[in-house]
């Protein structure tokens, strides 16, 4: 179950200007029901929950069950959509240890240890991973729509490479993830017999992870990806009707709140296995919005960490900051023990369960900020499940869905990216 409390932010909303809000908030609400926004062509990620495909979801674990049986290490490649969305839910539910390294998601001995690489250019990173990768039994899973995006191809042709030059059945595995027809990887699965998975034309790459693009790795991971998959379907259905819609909630505030000069939104975490999900939410919100000189910036921090580095800016620097909370109030089975002679002070604490202090930490944070003039709301998850995950998933959609329809803007396009790589391969001499 996810709950939204929006609570800490009623004493900085007019009523009268939040009713004029409203209306427009159900508006976008329904064009996105109807198909009638801008981007409708692109709404595939909502038609998969709508018509879930078994075979497909039972295809995908089958084919994770092959990698898991003969893999040490599977290598996924693939930057922004296609592949923040898998390490999101990896680092969330598979891993015991998620903070070993900024890109390896640590795991338990039957899963194969899961690399996510191609979404840097580091030089230094590749000769590493492939010295890292000697001796083992190595599967790789690519992971790009256009096939054509720099830095997973850069990548893909070393691992590649030295996969071939290591393994008499490469081909068996290197699973490609593409769109339908288009692009180098479609040639280069034909030429080479490589496995194959689509990602639907009408899904771009950050509303992908209920694709194959995010699924198959998240399989490979051992996450159970129908309760993932339905948990979001769950939410799909609940968040149709615009009566009590969490979604519609979030992205009127946010709607709101940027209108009177709240430019940036921190979505705040106190629990590290959900640094990977705020990455994702980051890619969703900024690539969604950013559009036209306009949208709130999205930036994540992590609690209570972060409380000790950007904590005093929150609480006291230029006040265009809100804040969303990601909480999660599972209890967790640590408690504090009691020490002889209480040298550190903490006894009053002894007896305890840590997440009862985190849970402390929270309230106070949020109340703190409030009063120090950052709105806050909170969606609060009862446990840190598939399920939820997979509701969380559909529910920042929807509500990015909505917000960029508040703003004028398409959702589901990405012009600006363009730029960059425009001057970059201008600089490359791409024929
Ligand atoms: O959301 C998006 O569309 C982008 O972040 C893409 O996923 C990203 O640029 C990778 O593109 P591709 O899958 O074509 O390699």
């Amino acid at each position: 179950m996810i709950h939204l409390d929006h609570t800490r932010t009623d004493s900085f909303l007019n009523e009268e200007t939040w009713n004029r809000l409203t209306p427009r908030v159900v508006a976008a609400h329904e064009a996105l029901l109807n198909e009638s926004g801008a981007g409708s062509e692109w709404l595939g990620w909502r038609r998969i929950l709508m018509d879930p495909n078994d075979a497909l979801l039972e295809e995908i674990t089958r084919a994770s069950t092959r990698i898991r049986a003969d893999a040490d290490v599977l290598v996924c490649i693939g930057i922004g959509g296609s592949y923040l969305g898998a390490k999101a839910i990896i680092e969330a539910l598979a891993s015991n240890f998620p903070l070993a390294s900024e890109e390896q998601v640590a795991a338990s001995s039957s899963t194969p240890e899961i690399l996510f690489v191609g979404h840097h250019l580091s030089g230094a990173y590749l000769r590493e991973l492939l010295e890292y990768l000697e001796g083992r039994s190595v599967f790789a899973i690519v992971v790009s729509k256009s096939g054509t995006t720099l830095e997973p191809a850069i990548a893909f042709r070393f691992v590649r490479q030295w996969m071939e030059s290591r393994f008499d059945d490469t081909a068996n595995r290197i699973i490609v993830i593409t769109d339908p027809e288009s692009g180098a990887l479609n040639a280069m699965a034909d030429e080479k017999d490589y496995s194959r998975f689509v990602i639907p034309r009408d899904i771009g790459g950050r509303f992908s992870v209920l694709s194959p693009a995010g699924l198959l790795a998240i399989s490979v991971a051992g996450v159970d990806i129908r309760s993932l998959f339905y948990g979001a379907v769950a939410m799909l259905s609940e968040l149709t009707d615009s009566e009590g819609n969490m979604a519609l909630s979030y992205a009127g505030i946010r709607h709101y709140l940027l209108n009177e000069g709240y430019t940036t939104e921190v979505l705040a975490h106190f629990e590290p296995r959900l640094a990977g999900f705020s990455s994702w939410w980051q890619q969703l919100f900024g690539e969604s919005e950013g559009k036209n000189h306009n949208g709130v910036f999205p930036t994540t921090a992590a609690y209570s960490t972060d409380l000790h580095s950007i904590g005093q800016y929150l609480q006291d620097g230029r006040r265009n900051l809100f804040e969303t909370f990601l909480i999660v109030s599972e209890e967790e089975e640590v408690t504090i023990p009691p020490d002889p002679g209480d040298l550190d002070g903490l006894n009053y604490l002894s007896g305890q369960s840590t997440s009862s202090v985190n849970e402390s930490a929270f309230q106070g944070t949020s109340r703190a900020h409030e009063e120090g003039g950052v709105p806050n709301m909170t969606f609060r998850l009862d446990v840190l499940s598939e399920e939820n995950l997979g509701r969380c998933i559909y529910l920042f959609q929807h509500a990015v869905a909505v917000g960029g329809y508040l703003l004028g803007v398409n959702p589901f396009d990405q012009p600006g990216v363009e730029a960059y790589k425009k001057e970059m391969f201008s600089l490359l001499r791409r024929p």
